[in-house]
C-alpha cells in the first residue's frame, strides 16, 4: 500500500508526519472521506466544495488547486489497485513549533492522502439485515459545519455504540433533537410516512451523501422534510437510517434497543440505498 505524504508517495507502513504537526497537536486541520466506486471518486464535486469551504473557515490555504489533487487522489486509487473502497485526505496547518496561534509567518499545509478497499458485498449482506444505534448527548462545538479532525467526542460516541453493538451514535441535543450520528446524517421515515433529516441551519455537518440523497428523493418524487426530529419520533418511525461516505445509506432497525417498525429493514431505506448507490457508480 501507498500513502501521499506532503508532495509524494510512500509505502503505507513508513509514511509519517512530524511530531510538531498542528494537525497532531492540535487537530489544527480538516479531512474528506470520499467512497470509491469502480475506481471513481463518488460526488466528487460535493467533498471538494466542503473541503475548500472547511479551509477557508478556518483560514488553512489551499495546499493545491482542485485540478491538482484530484490527479494525486486519482493516483492514490490507481496505487492501491482500489476498485470499491474510501480515499482518505486530510491536511493540517503545517509543521511549526507549538503555539497555539496560527504560525507567523504562515507555514505550508501539511497533506497527507490513503485509499483502501472496501468488501461492499460483505457490508451489502451486513446491511440487508439491519443495524442499530444508540443516542447519546451532544456534546461537540458549536461549528460541526467544520468537518476538522477535532473528533473525539466522535470517537468516543462511537466506541459506546460498538460496546453497545450498535454501528453508530446519534447525539441528541437539549431540546431531545437528534443532531446527526458519530459519522453520518440521521434520518427517519416518520409516522406520516415523510422522509426527514436535520436542516443545515442547526449545528450538523453537511453531508455530501445527504445532499445527494435529498436529489435522489426528490427524483423519486417521495414527500421529504428538512426538519429535525426527536428521540421518541425516531423509536416510532417506520423506519430510520443513516448517510455518509462510508456508511452509504445504511437502515437502522433499532435506537436504544428499541426496534423500528417490525425491527427489519423497510422498504423506503432499501429502496434509497439501491437509488443512491446506482447513481454514484
Ligand atoms: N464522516 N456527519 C458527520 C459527523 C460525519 O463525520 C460525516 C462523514 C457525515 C456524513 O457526511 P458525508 O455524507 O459527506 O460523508 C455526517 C466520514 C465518512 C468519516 O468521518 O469517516
Amino acid at each position: 500500500r501507498f500513502a501521499y505524504v506532503n508532495g509524494r508517495f510512500v509505502r503505507h507502513g513508513q509514511a509519517a508526519v512530524h511530531i510538531e504537526d498542528r494537525g497532531y497537536q492540535l487537530a489544527d486541520g480538516v479531512y474528506e472521506v470520499w467512497a470509491v466506486f469502480d475506481g471513481k471518486l463518488a460526488d466528487a464535486q460535493g467533498h471538494f466544495a466542503r473541503l475548500w469551504r472547511s479551509l477557508d473557515e478556518l483560514r488553512i490555504a489551499h495546499p493545491m488547486s482542485e485540478a491538482a489533487l484530484t490527479v494525486v487522489l486519482r493516483e492514490a486509487i490507481r496505487r492501491n489497485h482500489v476498485r470499491e473502497g474510501l480515499v482518505y485526505l486530510q491536511v493540517s496547518r503545517g509543521v511549526a513549533k507549538r503555539d497555539h496561534a496560527f504560525p507567523n509567518p504562515a507555514v505550508p499545509p501539511a497533506v497527507v492522502i490513503t485509499a483502501r478497499s472496501v468488501d461492499r458485498a460483505a457490508i451489502e449482506a451486513k446491511a440487508a439485515k439491519g443495524s442499530a444505534v444508540i443516542t447519546v448527548p451532544e456534546n461537540r462545538w458549536g461549528r460541526c459545519d467544520i468537518k476538522t479532525i477535532g473528533l473525539l467526542p466522535n470517537a468516543l460516541a462511537k466506541q459506546a455504540a460498538r460496546e453497545r453493538g450498535a454501528i453508530e451514535a446519534w447525539f441528541v441535543d437539549d431540546l431531545g433533537l437528534v443532531t446527526e450520528g458519530a459519522s453520518s446524517n440521521a434520518w427517519i421515515v416518520d409516522a406520516e410516512g415523510r422522509l426527514r433529516t436535520r436542516d443545515t441551519q442547526a449545528n450538523i455537518l453537511r453531508g455530501v451523501t445527504r445532499l445527494t440523497l435529498l436529489d435522489v428523493i426528490a427524483e423519486a418524487g417521495l414527500p421529504v422534510a428538512e426538519q429535525p426530529f426527536t428521540v421518541e419520533e425516531a423509536k416510532s418511525a417506520k423506519e430510520a437510517f443513516i448517510t455518509g461516505a462510508g456508511s452509504l445509506v445504511t437502515p437502522i432497525t433499532s435506537i436504544d434497543g428499541v426496534k423500528i417498525g417490525d425491527g427489519v429493514v423497510g422498504p423506503v431505506a432499501s429502496r434509497l440505498r439501491a437509488l443512491y448507490i446506482e447513481r454514484a457508480r
